[in-house]
């Protein structure tokens, strides 16, 4: 019996828990949010689709009642609020910096074994606060943004390659902010070959500025920040984690020397399965390569810093 809670019922919340339905990746969801009748509507309108879809996966939501997402394997925090056009991740850290922190603390109440996963944002600082605030080992606190970001790389790279996303490889790592995330060109294939070989520079550099700034060209189309992919790469996450699938995704984790940071939450590639992240592989960045993360890594830190000043942490 496989139990997921999703926190905050917003676009990403809610996208979130009807995937994990859809895909039958969970026996139960339960959808939390603070706006009264909120998560209970949007429980029952994806539980009228189960007999549409042929789902066996029972979602029920609460107006805050942490009791209800009791005994959870994984819980994904969306909470918070989303970016308005022209808005960085950023900037959104002192009103969701006190309400992921209350939140982790209530999820592990009733939940002391879950693994969780962050995706409110300022992500990177989200998910360093959840890791102080709760203490748990760190190996329990992932940060989704790595696999999103990756999957728009995969998805710029596939529209000039006019090939499907599914023969591309390609990762983001660093930050999962504008200007701190990585797309590494060097690592990305086409079914092995290497799209440096088939693209120009000019193009690589431009579908790399692109990614970088995928959430925020999204945010500026539809007035608020997305949620069919972060809501997808959440429950790829979740997938991996119920499955025990140990697959290699970047994901934001605690690093302690590896890629020559400690810490500090930033995404690198992990091996994700049912203990939550397991091992951090080490893609041996040029020095090129390192000096952007390590650059990423000063601008982390520098938002890690506003938690103290703020009394979050
Ligand atoms: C995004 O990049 C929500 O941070 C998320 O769209």
């Amino acid at each position: 019996m496989t139990k997921v809670s999703v926190i905050g019922a917003g676009a990403v919340g809610a996208t979130t828990a009807d995937v994990i339905a859809y895909r039958e990746l969970a026996d139960e969801v339960v959808l939390l949010d603070v706006r009264e009748g909120f998560a209970e509507g949007k429980a029952l309108d994806i539980y009228q689709t189960t007999s549409l879809l042929g789902m066996k996966t029972r979602i029920t939501g609460t107006t805050n009642d942490y009791s209800k997402t009791a005994n959870s394997d994984v819980v994904v925090i969306t909470s918070g609020i989303p970016r308005k056009p022209g808005m960085t991740r950023e900037e959104l850290i002192g009103t969701n910096a006190n309400i992921v922190k209350s939140v982790s603390e209530n999820v592990l109440k009733h939940s002391p074994n879950a693994i969780i996963v962050i995706v409110s944002n300022p992500m990177d600082t989200m998910t360093y606060l959840a890791l102080k605030a709760t203490g748990l080992p760190k190996n329990r606190i992932i940060g989704m943004g790595g696999i999103l970001d990756s999957a728009r790389f995969k998805g710029y790279l596939g529209l000039e390659l006019n090939a499907p996303t599914s023969d591309i490889q390609a990762t983001v790592i660093g930050g999962h902010g504008d200007t701190t995330m990585i797309p590494l060109t060097r690592l990305a294939t086409l079914n092995g070959v290497s799209v440096s070989s088939i693209l120009s520079a000019e193009k690589l550099k431009g579908i790399s500025d692109a990614t970088m700034v995928g959430g925020a060209t999204l945010t500026k189309l539809l007035g608020t920040s997305a949620w069919y992919a972060p809501g997808a790469a959440a429950a790829l996450l979740v997938e991996n984690i119920v499955r025990d699938q140990k697959c290699i995704t970047p994901c934001c984790v605690s690093l302690d020397g590896e890629y020559g940071q400690n810490d500090i939450c930033m995404g690198v590639p992990v091996s994700v399965g049912k203990n939550g992240w397991e091992t951090i592989i080490d893609y041996k960045l040029t020095a090129e390569e390192q000096e952007a993360f390590n650059k990423s890594a000063d601008a982390v830190r520098t938002m890690n810093n506003v938690l103290k000043e703020i009394g979050a942490l």
